[in-house]
């Protein structure tokens, strides 16, 4: 096991987001030094200023490379841009931005040293990675409030893994959340429903679940059911588990003012709710229009605002999206006046650049006002605390309300649940998606390079709208998406409103969007049994291959290819119109091509750099030497997959061995030794291609 040092500055705030006392150390920390001073900076307008510079400095050599950050844009190695941990809703996941919806402040820096950093820290805390200086590591926080934990051990997987004990066993989703899923905002009553049910089973395409956006509700109030468009929402659910499907209903952040509305009502009466300096109900705005936002960092108020999802788990409910939990805040009461006030004022008709900017400047900056985030405060069981110190908390807060209640409701059984924002810590009560993505090439290649350094963070049940959220989604991306959702926990297909409709059945290759999503299923018994071994054993399940041949310059430099689980190597096209793609084997590997799970061929390879032709029906992946990979015949559900016969691929050349994981997908005996089958394969010669 690595060593971890945890140094304390100032007077931080308890985070949870670790579950090891590590008694803290007196002294200086090492490799970091911090550089106070002032800075002479231009402002891009050829104007100098003075800037007073506190920051945290680490002097990077020319070899290092820098992972870690979890969600967040730009490459697996994050060299060379300067990123803040400071949770937004902001659909633009373009190269220029500087966070996305998760704060996940871990770092291994891997180069001559190899050490590991977590800042725990809930506030906005600035991390310039090479973008002020090219070799320097500058982390800045607003405050210096925080605790500082650093990480040595044997190379970066050894430092993740112990930081993985650190932060606590990563969430474990119910099976059947390994199943293909259909979202859309914009379904709006059974029909709708039923419609996208009938589509997908009547193309032989396999779904597991239906995702319920902010039109179920009455309103837009959370733990409601619009009646008129749900008139019997128990028998509905339950008509849609007789066909096998899971109703999966999205939980926002905010709660709606509404006199009679008992959330609502509840929480004022209890002072559940965050509040402002004059200690009144803070109110912004969200879908419902004004709300109240529950202080989900109070033990009592996070107690009560958790077991509200009773309301739907009683009626047969067994998984949730928590949404718009940074909290997004579209204005407000405060400032919206304000804004309105200046704009009335605007008389001209004739507006410059500058006024015309300054126009718009005041309708844009209605919307997650950094002012706003200053306005509003928690009570933190008895310390008030404002809420910018601790923003990344909220999503993260609201989560564990939900885990928690979960625990006490349902204390048997598995409930799905994952969130927009996060921070480390909440990855051990639900699971993340990947937020408003577009449906962009780009955001494919996004979706595999996020997906490790979220795995580093211990967030290992997410995934990203496959197809895209925004914008319209083409037949090839969609095929190619899945073929990257193949692999991944979470694996939902999700579109905003007003977009091209991107179901499957709405496009003309049906077989083909059957075939792909049903090899998801054969390979379920290696999906599931590599999820839980992460999970449980606190590994990686989608690793660079920079962690695991870090000696090999190619292998180093690889972004676009991913370990997955100890047996695969997965290199998805992500490139319109291409036929294929350059793969790099920092070993010799087995090609296995599967047209379909009935249709599978084997190719080995030797060590280097091959094209590989990949049709858009088709999934290729590559077998490690020595390994197996189980499968299974698909089904058209999660059920139906359950109990098949267990197959075998493989790469052994002597004698190779795998441990099977299965359970019945809901119970929580993980450690149970049954669970685990030893599968054995004595191999043969194997020819070269
Ligand atoms: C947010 C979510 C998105 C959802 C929409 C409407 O943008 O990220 O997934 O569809 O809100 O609820």
């Amino acid at each position: 096991m690595g060593r971890i040092r945890r140094f304390t500055i100032g007077n931080p705030i308890n985070t949870e987001a670790v579950v090891q006392e590590i008694p803290v150390e007196q002294g200086a920390f090492p490799y970091f030094t911090r550089v106070q001073g002032i800075e002479l900076k231009s402002d891009g307008d050829s104007q100098e200023t003075m800037v007073q510079k506190d920051y945290l400095s680490y002097q990077m050599g020319p070899e290092d490379k820098v992972y870690g950050l979890g969600e967040n844009v730009r490459g697996i190695d994050k060299r060379g841009w300067v990123y803040e941990s400071n949770c937004s809703d902001d659909p633009h996941h373009t190269e220029g931005k500087r966070s996305l919806y998760g704060a996940h402040n871990f770092l291994v820096v891997a180069g001559a040293k190899v050490f590991g950093v977590f800042l725990d820290y809930p506030g906005k805390l600035t991390l310039d990675i090479g973008y002020e200086d090219m070799d320097e590591i500058r982390i800045t926080p607003k405050d210096w409030n925080m605790d500082l934990y650093i990480l040595e051990g044997e190379g970066v997987l050894g430092i993740v893994e112990s930081f993985r004990q650190l932060i606590g066993r990563s969430y474990i989703p119910p099976k059947w959340a390994f199943g293909y899923g259909q979202s859309r905002w914009g379904y709006k009553c059974e029909e709708d429903i039923r419609t996208v049910v009938k589509g997908y089973r009547e193309n032989n395409i396999p779904l597991d679940s239906v995702y319920m956006d902010i039109d179920y509700m009455e309103r837009f109030k959370d733990f409601t059911i619009d009646e008129g468009r749900f008139p019997n929402f128990p028998e509905f659910v339950e008509e849609m588990k007789r066909q096998h499907i899971h109703l999966v209903p999205i939980i926002d952040a905010g709660v709606k003012i509404e006199e009679g509305y008992g959330v609502y009502e509840e929480g004022v009466e209890n002072g559940y709710f965050c509040k402002d300096e004059a200690g009144k109900e803070f109110t912004g705005a969200v879908w419902p229009g004004k709300v109240h936002f529950p202080d989900v960092l109070n033990t009592q108020a996070r107690g009560w605002f958790g077991r509200k999802y009773k309301f739907l788990l009683d009626q047969g409910i067994e998984g949730f999206w928590n949404d718009m939990n940074e909290p997004a805040i579209f204005y407000s009461e405060k400032n919206l006046g304000k804004v309105m006030k200046e704009l009335k004022s605007v008389k001209n008709d004739n507006m410059d650049m500058w006024e015309i900017f300054a126009f718009k400047d005041l309708v844009n900056g209605l919307a997650n006002n950094p002012e706003d985030y200053k306005s509003f405060y928690h009570n933190m069981d008895g310390v008030q605390v404002r809420h910018d110190k601790v923003h990344n908390l909220y999503g993260y807060g609201m989560t564990r309300a939900a885990g928690e209640a979960f625990e006490e409701l349902e204390p048997e059984k598995r409930i799905l649940i994952f969130s927009r924002s996060s921070y480390i810590g909440m990855h051990r009560y639900g699971g993340i998606w990947m937020g408003d993505n577009q449906s962009w090439w780009s955001h494919l290649l996004l979706n595999l390079k996020m997906l490790p350094s979220l795995n580093m963070c211990g967030f290992l049940y997410t995934g990203a709208d496959l197809g895209g959220f925004g914008a319209d989604a083409t037949e090839d991306l969609l095929l190619r998406w899945l073929a990257l959702g193949v692999f991944t926990p979470l694996m939902r297909n999700h579109a905003a409103l007003g977009t091209r409709e991107q179901e499957c059945y709405q496009f003309t290759r049906t077989e083909a969007f059957g075939k792909l999503i049903g090899i998801r299923y054969g390979l379920m018994p290696y999906i599931y049994s590599e999820y839980m071994k992460a999970a449980l054993r606190g590994k990686m399940l989608f690793c660079p291959l920079a962690f695991v041949y870090p000696d090999d310059k190619h292998a180093r430099e690889v972004e676009d290819q991913l370990l997955f689980g100890e047996s695969i190597m997965i290199a998805p096209v992500y490139v319109q119109n291409a036929k294929g793609r350059y793969v790099y084997l920092p070993e010799p590997m087995k090609l296995v091509r599967l047209k379909g799970m009935g249709q599978i061929e084997e190719e080995a390879l030797g060590q280097g750099h091959y094209y590989i032709e990949v049709p858009l029906e088709e999934v290729v992946f590559f077998i490690r030497p020595e390994k197996i990979v189980p499968y299974t015949e698909p089904g058209q559900y999660m059920e139906e997959v359950q109990g098949k016969e267990i197959k075998l691929l493989h790469f052994a050349s002597g004698a190779a061995e795998y441990e099977l994981y299965q359970d019945d997908g809901y119970g929580k005996d993980y450690g149970n030794p049954a669970h685990i089958t030893k599968l054995r394969v004595e191999g043969h010669t194997i020819e070269m291609a």
